[in-house]
């Protein structure tokens, strides 16, 4: 038999089978204990979790009760459980509901609290009625004014890293997996959709059934509530919008059927069966989530001419790294985004070339360069290692650039190492023999030694491999990117440096990626003049496009260009998506003028965000204690 900590999928070289477990070796020593988990795997494990759940829109809460099916070690006595601000009614034990006892443990500001049920020898049901508290961390309640429609409200949830506690008691380990089914009631007029096997269709009675049999972790668990509509891509692929928005969505996203052929192509067969995306309203705190089966988007990526669609790509990627193979803990986080964003990368090569995919690779290390500056003038060089250490702190504190850039950079210097086509071999196997389960940085290292760097001769000692994963910064070893279509870019600015007038400039098909690099790239020193000059010739401070308007506004306000002010005012009371707005709020925070203008506009705009931005944007502009001074 497997160690139960192999069934909780919690370790990874011990689990190979019964002639790699003796009968009195101690399971639990083995276990990867998650820093960021109450649960005890090595007790008690969640197998399956049935969720039946009425959303209160009035009262912005979800009432439910968590049926969850346990597979105890024999002597377990107790069930733990995450939860986080969760009311717990009651909990009753098996079928019969009989009623349970539990306690609650401590509340950690991070963590939340354990949850302790009293099991039996011969407990394999617990059931928990509950409600969601006022503050929900994962939930973000909108009111009609802050959807597209104007009309109806909207619900959505965000559980990763560690919020799903908050809306639903479970074990919140990325390296405990369970199955699930869920029954949601909304008003009538509104739609759910779940990370699961979704009606597609509105019904009058607004009963939702649910179902996911592949098994995952909890932060891959979401909920949207809303008035939405459903567009077919293809047979196996779609959109879900407000309906003013499906139309414009299934035009953006026209390609994802060609998206899913080539990442099948690349590393192996979909497991999911269907992949839909939905758009949801701008307060969305990330460009995309990759809930299984259904995408979480933000519509900033509607550009109208399909050029920020790599954010699907990546999405979608993710069903093979991250949904597939799961990092065990957030210190391991690395092993979920770099490999997502080098298979992302790959996606995009696949479809539109090499070309493309290298303006991709170049503006992810400017985006690499610039964290690694950032975290070392922050006095946080030790987050610029792939290994986190996150040991006392949220796991959103490691969530940089750092995981996903450094992570593809050594991806493609791996590559390198063996050529395409053997490191091509390698991941679709590694992502085969892997699926469904958990990785840790460790385990992964050992699998890459045994499966790619033996066979061909190579260690990973003299790759430098520790170098990469346990040191901070960037080893020189790391390969060097170019991008054609970007030295156009730079050629014009030099041009425009030179005399030539902005609207002489040859941009003709820049896409969004050009434009980009050439907005990042305007000289530190520009003067008003310099400034509406661009904005005359391309009309930036009016872009339509959210990445174009984003790299702007940090000239703007670095300038005091206040023709751009209207607009800044308006995204940054729009728009949700952290990405966008913590640089945009950094900036500002540089000058006192800066700082008075980001709180006026931030008292405003502060409760059209969700939690996770919020949070983040509180600490780069110290609200807390402005507000206080203030009081
Ligand atoms: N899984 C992440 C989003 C995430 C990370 C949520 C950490 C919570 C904690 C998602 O796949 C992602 O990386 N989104 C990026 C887009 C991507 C193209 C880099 C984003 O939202 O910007
Ligand atoms: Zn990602």
């Amino acid at each position: 038999m497997l160690s139960l900590a192999c069934i909780a999928g919690v370790m990874i070289t011990s689990c190979a089978g019964p002639s790699e477990q003796t009968a009195n070796e101690p399971t639990i020593s083995k276990v990867v204990q998650d820093i960021h988990s109450y649960a005890r795997p090595d007790q008690a494990i969640v197998k399956h979790l049935n969720w039946d759940a009425q959303v209160d829109f009035g009262k912005k809460e979800i009432v439910a009760v968590a049926r969850l099916d346990i597979e105890a070690a024999s002597g377990a006595s107790e069930l733990v459980l995450d939860t986080k601000g969760l009311q717990i009614e009651r909990v009753t034990l098996g079928e019969q509901e009989e009623m349970g006892t539990f306690e609650m443990g401590e509340f950690n500001e991070h963590m939340g609290s354990a949850l302790k049920i009293n099991i039996k020898p011969d407990t394999k049901r617990v059931n928990v009625y509950y409600r969601t508290g006022a503050d929900a961390e994962a939930l973000q309640w909108l009111s009609p004014e802050q959807t597209a429609g104007k009309e109806h409200p909207f619900l959505f949830t965000q559980s990763q890293a560690i919020l799903a506690r908050s809306w639903v008691p479970i074990q919140d380990s990325p390296g405990i997996r369970f199955t699930y089914e869920a029954t949601v009631q909304v008003p009538p007029a509104l739609m759910a959709l779940m990370s699961a096997e979704n009606p597609m269709q509105r019904n009058e009675s607004g009963v939702y059934k649910f179902k996911m049999d592949q098994p995952i972790p909890a932060y891959l668990l979401a909920l949207s509530v809303g008035d939405l509509e459903f567009a077919p891509i293809s047979t196996r692929t779609g959109v879900y919008a407000e309906p003013s928005m499906i139309k414009e969505s299934a035009y953006e996203f026209a390609e994802l059927d060609k998206m899913l052929v080539a990442a099948e192509e690349l590393y192996g067969p979909y497991r999911w069966e269907r992949y839909d995306l939905i758009v949801l309203p701008p307060s969305f705190p990330f460009g995309g989530m990759e809930n299984p089966r259904l995408t979480f988007a933000t519509p900033t990526i509607l550009a109208g001419d399909r050029s920020l669609t790599s954010l699907v790509a990546h999405e979608l990627a993710h069903s093979w790294s991250g949904n597939l193979v799961t990092n065990a803990t957030w210190n391991d986080f690395w092993l979920n985004e770099g490999f997502t964003v080098y298979f992302e990368r790959r996606i995009m090569e696949a479809l539109y070339g090499k070309d493309y995919a290298d303006m991709l690779a170049v503006l992810g290390r400017q985006d690499l360069e610039a964290t690694i500056a950032q975290l070392k003038e922050e006095n946080r060089a030790a987050d610029t290692k792939l290994y986190l250490d996150l040991e006392g702190r949220s796991p959103d504190d490691g969530m940089t650039d750092i995981a996903y850039e450094k992570g593809y950079y050594l991806l493609r210097y791996l590559e390198d190492q063996v050529g395409r086509e053997k490191w091509d071999a390698f991941l679709r196997e590694y992502f085969s023999a892997n699926a469904f389960e958990t990785m840790t940085t460790e385990a992964f290292l050992s699998y890459l030694s045994e499966n790619l760097l033996e066979p061909n001769n190579l260690n990973a000692e003299q790759l430098g491999l520790k170098q990469w994963i346990y040191e901070e910064g960037l080893p020189a070893s790391v390969p060097a990117v170019t991008s054609e279509r970007f030295q156009q870019v730079e050629q014009a600015l030099q041009q425009w440096k030179g005399g030539t007038p902005a609207s002489q400039l040859n941009t003709k098909d820049w896409s969004s990626h050009e434009w980009l690099h050439f907005i990042r790239n305007l000289p530190q020193e520009l003067n008003q003049q310099q400034l509406a000059e661009l904005d005359a010739a391309f009309g930036f401070t009016n872009s339509g496009n959210s990445e174009i308007l984003a790299a702007w506004f940090i000239h703007a306000i670095a300038h005091e260009y206040e023709p751009a002010y209207s607009a800044l005012d308006r995204f940054l009371n729009k728009v949700g998506r952290r990405k966008f707005l913590a640089p945009i709020y950094r900036k500002l925070a540089e000058t006192e003028k800066g700082k008075e203008l980001a709180l006026n506009i931030y008292r405003r705009a502060r409760t059209n965000y969700h939690f996770v931005s919020s949070s983040s944007i509180d600490k780069i502009i110290g609200y807390q204690e402005l507000e206080e001074k203030a009081e």
